[in-house]
């Protein structure tokens, strides 16, 4: 059951039969994609212009946390343009070659898909700048002294990056986007709607009071709210008469383990961690990692997004400290929390040094 759980949270697909899903639950037009209204309204009026130009579109930079829309964003991109699309990843490039190949197969004005772009090793990297910026691929021939750099052209294209944070991405490669937009969690309304249309392509009838119920605990991200569904519905179909109401939707989330604010047990593992172990911050990510053995990457790109974005959790400088909100939601759950270790301001505020300037 646990491993089910975490399978919510996944980023990439794990068999066949996910990725068939969420291909016939991708929108394939950004009229389809629900929400992100800015990054559509811009991203309309960049395909719009490259269109009227008869050109290549800009270089487009994508981020934000797994399962937001990233790759269906690149698709439909590929698709307004009336193009074709090639998919890779960064730690699929692993040598200039590699990508020198896959640059030159490309026809005029195709979207080359990277995503995980902050994965890239060097060398490949080198190879797209100069791709990016003049369409051109610089090939060194011969070894030691007489070797020499030769310069082929490519035909123009678009690189649609994607990347769960923008932080990770060299400067010079960022630099060589003409467009970067950052996706955000999803509001509840729009998950409702996602839900409603995810339910209508998968012929389950959900009732609206359910369809709230699974958008609340779907951690603002479309593809959570996806496997949601389609658990609530295998439930609803052994428990049930296959109809959606509020209470098999509420019964299947509970039996997996996701409270009322769509946290799953990771998630309170991971505040249980720092409230009881850590007297509730400040703690490294590397301790946190190591009690609660998961990769320091997977705590920051996967829990601590939606912990920040609740407000449970809180990044300083020394580390991260579970807020009082968190405490609270714990001490609901009946978890037991202890008081937090930290000084209270008031306290520091006794021995720390003046504001610099003032008196
Ligand atoms: N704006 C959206 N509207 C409707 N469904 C969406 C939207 N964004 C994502 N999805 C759904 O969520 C799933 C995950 O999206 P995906 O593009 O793979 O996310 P990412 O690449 O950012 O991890 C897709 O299969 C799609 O069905
Ligand atoms: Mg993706």
């Amino acid at each position: 059951m646990t491993d089910d759980v975490s399978r919510l949270l996944e980023a990439d697909l794990i068999d066949d039969a996910d990725v068939a899903i969420e291909g016939t639950l991708r929108p394939r037009t950004l009229d389809e994609y629900i929400g992100q209204r800015e990054v559509k309204a811009n991203l309309s009026v960049l395909l719009q212009a490259a269109r009227g130009r008869g050109e290549a579109a800009d270089h487009v930079l994508l981020y934000g946390p797994p399962g937001l829309g990233k790759t269906t964003l690149a698709t439909i991109v590929a698709r307004e343009l009336g193009v074709n699309i090639r998919y890779t990843s960064g730690p699929a490039v692993e040598r200039a070659g590699d990508l020198a190949a896959i640059l030159t197969a490309l026809d005029e004005r195709d979207v080359l898909f990277i995503d995980e772009i902050h994965r890239l090793n060097r060398a490949v990297e080198e190879i797209l700048y100069p791709a990016m910026e003049d369409y051109a691929l610089d090939v060194m021939i011969g070894k030691g002294p007489s070797a020499r750099s030769l310069r082929l052209s490519l035909k123009p294209f678009t690189v649609v990056g994607a990347t769960t944070r923008a932080g990770r991405i060299s400067s010079p490669l960022r630099d060589r986007f003409g467009a970067t937009y950052r996706l955000d969690f999803y509001g509840e309304d729009e998950l409702v709607a996602i839900v409603n249309r995810s339910a209508r392509i998968l012929g389950v009838e959900v009732q609206p009071e359910a369809a709230r119920a699974i958008a609340r605990r779907g951690r603002g991200t479309p593809r959570i709210v996806n496997r949601l569904l389609k658990r609530v519905r295998d439930h609803a179909q052994v428990h049930g008469d296959g109809r959606v109401d509020e209470r098999t939707a509420t019964d299947a989330m509970r039996a997996m383990e996701i409270d009322d604010e769509g946290l799953d047990s990771t998630d309170r593992k991971l505040l249980a961690a720092i409230v009881q172990k850590f007297g509730s911050g400040p703690v490294g990510v590397q301790a946190l990692a190591a009690v609660l053995s998961e990769e320091v990457e997977t705590i920051e790109d996967v829990y601590e997004p939606f912990l920040l974005r609740l407000g449970f959790i809180d990044r300083t400088p020394q580390g991260r400290i579970a807020t009082e909100a968190a405490r609270q939601h714990l001490s609901r759950l009946g978890f037991e929390v202890p008081p937090p270790r930290r000084a209270e301001p008031e306290m520091v505020a006794l021995w720390a040094d003046p504001p610099a300037g003032s008196g």
